[in-house]
């Protein structure tokens, strides 16, 4: 695979999961934006919002972005849900939108284990009313950058991975 494969979507709705799930099963690395913004920067994502302010955030994610279109190739990368809105995305790879309703994905941040933890981490997702908001006016925007829709609902994290693949032709 030459191609990356660029995972966007909503916060709590996957990404990560799937996107580790994915590599394994296609023997591909996977590296996320969050997670090299965090290596970068020696902070986590929830104090660079809290220090330096969402602005601040978002250019690391257009630079983190500019760093994948010249340098990786046949990568799975996840992104941070607000990663979408850089302006080269679909020069990094093949865009696939995990999508799900608000409802689906607030219960699976409630219900998972490590709930408190997953919401600690998401400055953004700290207000459910607030939350809502955001993901209705990123519905529409999230649609127009994919190249592929894939909805998670009630799918196996195998079976997701399947229509991934599926989808993007591996
Ligand atoms: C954000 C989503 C987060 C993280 C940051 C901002 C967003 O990533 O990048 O808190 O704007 O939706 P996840 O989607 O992995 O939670």
């Amino acid at each position: 695979m030459q191609q990356n494969i660029i995972l966007i979507g909503f916060m709590g709705v996957g990404k990560g999961t799937t996107a580790r799930a994915f590599a394994k099963k296609y023997g591909l690395y996977n590296i996320d934006t969050d997670d090299l913004i965090e290596s970068k920067e020696n902070k986590e994502v929830k104090q660079i919002f809290a220090k330096k302010g969402e602005r601040y955030f978002r250019k690391l994610e257009q630079q983190t972005a500019d760093w994948i279109e010249t340098s990786v190739t046949g990568t799975l990368i996840s992104c941070g849900g607000g990663f979408y809105q850089v302006k080269n995305l679909n020069k990094m790879g093949k865009v696939v939108l995990l999508d799900a309703s608000f409802d689906w994905i607030h219960s699976r941040l409630k219900n998972a284990k490590n709930s408190a933890k997953k919401l600690a981490k998401r400055p953004l997702f700290h207000e459910p009313k607030k939350a809502k908001k955001l993901y209705k006016e990123r519905e529409a925007a999230y649609k127009k950058v994919a190249d592929v829709v894939v909805n998670v609902e009630g799918k196996s994290r195998d079976e997701i991975c399947e229509e991934i693949a599926q989808k993007c032709g591996i």
